[in-house]
């Protein structure tokens, strides 16, 4: 990290409004990319920064059970591009119809275009076999994974680079061609790379594909599918409000 945002981030616990800002920014206007890399090199001090965020994110029994592998070589790109090709091919085959030839019109990766890809792994046998918090739901060793995921992206986005999650594509395949051991587990496979635009809104919005839902169809209060409760009653009158983002 740099001396300056070293100093800026400081010891002081509180945020100020605009570091608060910072944080929706970077969360609202994050974006899965997939169609407007560049091929600019990404400046290793800025993907020192964004590997750094996403190891600091939080782990069941701080077992930190990732591993980031660093991807630039042509050849393995191509390699997993085949993967998403055949895998494509594949689940469409689910679909019928028009659903079907919209799903085969999207662009869902970036592989080749982007400068650099990025296959976070979990590593269930870190600091194991007993990790805290782990035995009852083996599942939050993935979890954790997905916590260093959700930083990489937000601190990509704040550096202006844009990060496409690429999940298309055969585990066998990625194990093989990145040389996994057995009990090593893919669990993200990443392209990152500078971006013309971050989109306002999802490739998948946009397309007509699926709307976002509204927060006030997600919150249930005190019970699975209850949708209001009298000790609820102001959250439930702001969530039905506009929210500032929309
Ligand atoms: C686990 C996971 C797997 C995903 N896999 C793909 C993928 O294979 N191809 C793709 O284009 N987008 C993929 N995405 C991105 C989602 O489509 C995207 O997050 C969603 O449409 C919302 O858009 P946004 O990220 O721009 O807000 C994936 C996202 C997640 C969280």
């Amino acid at each position: 990290m740099n001396n300056t945002l070293n100093e800026k981030i400081g010891m002081n616990n509180d945020f100020t409004e605009d570091e608060k800002a910072g944080i929706y920014k970077a969360i609202f206007s994050r974006r899965d990319v997939r169609s407007h890399f560049t091929t600019k090199p990404i400046d290793e001090k800025v993907l020192t920064r964004i590997l750094n965020a996403a190891h600091h994110a939080p782990s069941v029994g701080f077992s930190q059970p990732w591993n980031f592998i660093l991807i630039k070589e042509q050849e393995t790109k191509k390699k997993i591009k085949e993967s998403f090709e055949s895998e494509r091919i594949d689940s469409s085959k689910l679909l019928e119809g028009t659903k079907k030839s919209k799903y085969l019109s999207f662009k869902l990766e970036g592989i080749l275009e982007s400068p650099i890809n990025i296959c976070i792994t979990y590593d269930p046998s870190k600091f194991g076999p007993f990790v805290i918090g782990r035995n009852s739901v083996p599942e939050t060793g993935v979890y954790s994974v997905c916590c260093a995921v959700q930083n990489l992206w937000l601190a990509a986005r704040s550096e202006g680079v844009g990060v496409g999650w690429v999940s298309i594509l055969s585990n066998k395949i990625l194990k093989q061609v990145l040389n996994l051991p057995e009990h090593v587990v893919p669990v993200a496979y990443l392209t990152l790379g500078y971006v013309t635009e971050f989109a306002k809104k999802p490739d998948l919005e946009s397309a007509g594909w699926l709307p976002r839902l509204d927060l006030k169809d997600v919150v249930y209060y005190e019970r699975w599918n209850q949708k209001e409760n009298r000790g609820w009653i102001t959250i439930n009158e702001l969530i039905k409000t506009n929210l500032d983002y929309a």
